[in-house]
């Protein structure tokens, strides 16, 4: 599972309570993120954070390396050890920022995700969804990426919702405004549905 949304809208904390809560569950899961899942993962996510200069197609594959990485490395051999992975970002993510928000062609992104993800989708995606004004009141470290306009942040919301309108089976939206206690109990309410759903077909 993955957990998207704007910088600042609580996915990260959602997606370690999530982590926390189906390990007491006696469920297996591992915990990641994007960039940075892997050791050269972490260094890609360094360049692309900490403010070295890089054209929009760079940094695209700046993130495309890092997934095909994460992809192989570790996604797939937990999956296929039977672990939950919940990831802090992922596919979607380039798709909203270098497409909705850069302008680079979103065909083309769906295109190069399958590559770098080796084909695997994730079965349901939680969206963080808040105004922007909030996030960014709420954006504690304005790294390189972090510090956008609002017009930019606006088309990174509006991109998210359409993406979860477009694939309404896979998407969860929550609103992102709620406490992490209710945010947490929302995400668990619907795996459960999930779950149900799943078992009865
Ligand atoms: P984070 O704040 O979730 O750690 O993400 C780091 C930044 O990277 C965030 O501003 C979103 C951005 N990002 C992209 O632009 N494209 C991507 O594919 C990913 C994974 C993140």
């Amino acid at each position: 599972m993955t957990f998207e949304g704007l910088d600042g809208s609580g996915k990260s904390t959602l997606a370690s309570g999530l982590a926390s809560e189906l390990e007491k569950r006696g469920i297996p899961a591992l915990l990641t993120r994007e960039p940075g899942g892997t050791t050269l993962g972490q260094g890609i996510r360094s360049l692309l954070l900490d403010g070295v200069e890089m054209t929009p197609i760079s940094e695209l594959f700046l993130f495309l390396a890092d997934r095909s990485e994460h992809m192989s490395q570790v996604i797939q051999p937990t999956l296929n050890a039977g672990v939950v992975v919940l990831c802090d970002r992922h596919a979607d993510s380039t798709v909203v920022y270098q497409g909705y928000a850069r302008g680079i062609d979103i065909q083309l992104l769906r295109d190069l995700n399958v590559i770098a993800t080796l084909g695997v989708k994730p079965d349901v995606t939680f969206l963080l969804d808040m105004d922007v004004e909030t996030a960014l009141k709420r954006q504690l470290d304005a790294n390189r990426l972090g510090s956008q306009t609002e017009s930019f942040y606006q088309a990174v919301r509006a991109g998210f919702l359409a993406e979860a309108d477009h694939e309404p089976e896979r998407w969860r939206t929550l609103d992102a405004s709620r406490s992490p206690e209710e945010l947490l109990n929302q995400a668990l309410e619907q795996l459960e549905h999930l779950r149900q759903r799943r078992a009865e077909s």
